[in-house]
């Protein structure tokens, strides 16, 4: 992304000549969606009217191609189009009488369906079919809503585009602003587009890039004149200073989990932190007490970001992070009680989605991390419009009653109705060490399928890069980080679990996994393989088992550990005492970590597995050649001799055991601590008793 002023223009002339009408749609909206400066993400839409053979006649007929409800220009494909035919869209003008009707329209549009096309159409239809032009975009710029979102709103208009723009007051989108917008379209012939107010930009043309290059050129004027005329420096210059790098990150590292905690009580959530030179800005800035207020005006902006922020100072202790936070939460439900109609869907999460701490950034929190991001991003967005509008004019918001109405729409609360059920650890953050390993990235998998956030901390970086980009590649960037991090090191695991924090709030689940297995007859067992055992394995689970307990006590979210023992911890083997006394040593780890725990409801469990050699790169390695030769097999017969040496007959799987640590992670085991677990396909020397 460009960081001028402007934003450049990407048509390729040579790729265009190549596409079909809808393919030329799908070209510029991508074009558009490209750059968050033009929309952000998901917002605005893009249509083309294209003439198409009739599936039943075979005629041609007049088409509108138009995005669908949901997903993004950016990234979107040609299926992300709703398609309807024109004659029928026309004629919902004629069944149409008076506002009230506005949703039941919406269900109309249904009915105008082109080829059983099952994308639902969007509010935005109507705008789109009766502008008579056959290419129209629809986008939510920062520099044009800064236009629209300033109280000389009109008058900006007129004088930054003269006779090209028209200007329509804010309504609700839906058929009647589309008929309202096709009239002036058809009227004012001079038009090339209309600046809606308190929302965004409408720009068309007879060609997909006469459009294309209309949109940008009407952007980049807006975003010239801003600059140019805009008070400087913005926001009436800074109040306070931003703390250094390492200050920042340390306020920040302290505030999330507290703030966590505080507001996951019902339903878990993932934190974001954002210190861009533009959040600061507006952090540090004279005018932040006054703007951030007044809420963000673009409705897309709001039903991301909620109508508005919450200020929280950087040193806030616990008792002013209660009050802010109570606070918060009583604003809203008293702007819920003052606007809500007989009809309304009831109170959703009252907590604040976006936190401003002067001097330090911002942190978003939301179901998920990707959604927790992309509301950081909209609050840019907001903080562009609140830049340019305040700087040539009055920022102002949007109308509360008005905002309530698209927050609490009924059409909204059927789209949010619409959504898959959350999965069972949606909102939870897991910590695996060796999580590049066999097992734990087994682990990983597992709890990523469940919906839970994941970092891999291991030693090994090599692996850790291959595994996380997998992960990343099935699960979402978003979702998962890799941390290189030697769990015998206390600096080193002190910082991968402040990385953790940072990067998702805080954390849910820590799962003690990162082991080698070096074995030896006892009269053989030298001081250095004693030692290497007991630090990796046993002072690796203290030092992990401190910090994740430290953190999950912080938060006061409860929380579960796994740790990752083996038969061995409960059954001695001969020719490898130092791993199974200190196997032994991590099991009672856990249960002494478990009654501690307790009272504040962290779970502490073990899982024992035996024997698994699939995926294991303990069994690559010497250990391999040292049970083959004790045992007196070839290395290929191990799998087999320890399957038949099960009570099952069975071999385990590192898939197997990521089931056992699901089960001590997710809530079904909530009332379960201080247990283990054998996944060993039944060894008798290891039953519990
Ligand atoms: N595979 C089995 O048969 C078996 C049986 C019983 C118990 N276990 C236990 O399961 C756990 C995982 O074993 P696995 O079979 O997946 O082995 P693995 O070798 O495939 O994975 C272990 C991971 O730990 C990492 N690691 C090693 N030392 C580390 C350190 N100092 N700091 C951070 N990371 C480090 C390694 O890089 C590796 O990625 C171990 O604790 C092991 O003792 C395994
Ligand atoms: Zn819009």
């Amino acid at each position: 992304m460009s960081n001028s002023i402007t934003v450049p223009s990407l048509w390729d002339d040579a790729k265009a000549a190549a596409l079909d009408e809808p393919g030329l749609l799908l070209y510029r909206s991508n074009l558009l969606g490209a750059d968050l400066r033009i929309t952000n993400f998901g917002g605005g839409n893009t249509s083309a009217k294209v003439a198409m053979p009739d599936p039943l006649t075979g005629d041609q007929v007049d088409v509108l191609w138009v995005k669908g409800s949901g997903g993004d220009i950016g990234s979107m494909k040609l299926d992300g189009f709703a398609t309807l035919y024109m004659d029928k869209l026309e004629s919902l003008k004629g069944l149409y009488k008076s506002l009230d009707q506005e949703d039941a329209m919406v269900h109309a549009l249904n009915h105008c369906t082109y080829n059983l096309n099952p994308r639902a159409p969007s509010i935005d239809t109507c705008l789109h079919g009766y502008v008579p032009y056959a290419h129209v975009d629809h986008v939510h710029s920062d520099a044009v809503i800064a236009i629209a979102a300033s109280k000389d709103q009109v008058r900006l208009t007129q004088e930054i585009f003269g006779k090209e723009m028209g200007y329509l007051p804010w309504q609700r989108p839906g058929i009647d602003l589309g008929i309202k917008l096709g009239e002036m379209a058809k009227a004012n012939p001079e038009l090339v587009g209309v600046v809606l107010g308190s929302h965004g930009l409408f720009t068309w043309g007879h060609t997909a890039k006469e459009c294309y290059d209309t949109t940008l050129r009407i952007i980049n004027k807006a975003a010239v004149w801003l600059d140019r005329n805009r008070e400087k420096p913005a926001f009436k210059g800074e109040k306070v200073q931003s703390l250094s790098d390492g200050d920042r990150r340390a306020a920040a590292l302290r505030l999330l989990p507290e703030i966590r905690g505080r507001i996951s009580k019902h339903e878990r959530k993932i934190g974001h932190f954002v210190d861009s030179p533009e959040v600061m800005e507006f952090v540090n800035s004279n005018q932040l007490e006054a703007l951030a207020p007044l809420g963000t005006s673009c409705p897309d902006h709001f039903l991301r970001t909620k109508i508005r922020p919450l200020i929280v100072p950087h040193d806030a202790d616990a008792a002013a992070l209660d009050k802010l936070i109570d606070g918060y939460r009583a604003d809203y439900a008293a702007y819920y009680e003052r606007c809500k109609h007989t009809d309304s869907p009831a109170i959703r999460d009252p907590n604040a989605v976006i936190y401003l701490v002067p001097r330090v950034g911002m942190l978003s929190f939301a179901k998920d991390k990707a959604t927790a991001r992309i509301a950081a991003e909209f609050y840019v967005n907001a903080i562009n419009v609140m830049r340019g509008a305040s700087g040539v004019s009055a920022y102002q918001g949007l109308p509360e009653q008005e905002a309530f109405n698209i927050e609490y729409w009924l059409l909204e609360e059927a789209k949010l109705s619409r959504m898959p059920k959350p999965k069972s650890l949606a909102g939870r953050v897991a910590f695996i060490t060796g999580g590049a390993g066999g097992i734990g990235s087994a682990i990983a998998s597992k709890l990523l399928s469940e919906g839970a956030c994941v970092v891999l901390a291991d030693i090994d970086q090599a692996s850790l890069d291959e595994v996380t980009a997998g992960f990343g590649k099935t699960y979402g960037k978003d979702n998962i980080r890799g941390v290189k991090m030697d769990v015998t090191s206390e600096d080193a695991v002190i910082a991968a679990m402040n990385e953790t924090a940072l990067a998702f709030g805080g954390v849910d689940i820590v799962v003690n996994n990162a082991g080698i297995t070096l074995a030896a007859a006892v009269e053989d067992t030298t001081l250095d393989l004693w030692n290497k055992n007991m630090s990796i394995l046993g002072t690796g689970y203290f030092l992990v088992g401190r910090e994740g307990y430290r953190l999950l006590k912080r938060q006061s979210l409860g929380g579960s550990m796994i740790f990752i023992c083996s038969k061995n911890a409960v059954a001695a083997s001969p020719g490898a005492s130092a791993y199974c006394s200190v196997k032994a040593a991590e099991l009672h780890l856990a249960r002494c970590m478990a009654l501690e725990g307790a009272p504040h409801g962290i779970r502490v469990n073990a899982v024992n597995p035996d024997a698994v050699l699939r995926g294991s790169k303990i069994w690559q390695g010497p250990w391999r050649q040292q049970r083959a030769a004790s045992l007196k097999i070839t290395e290929d017969d191990l799998e087999e001799h320890y399957r038949k040496r099960s009570l099952l007959q069975r071999s385990v799987f590192p898939e197997d055991i990521a089931e056992g640590v699901y089960f001590f992670a997710s809530d079904v085991s909530n009332k379960s601590t201080g247990n283990f677990l054998n996944i060993d396909a039944g060894n008798a020397a290891s039953f519990t008793r």
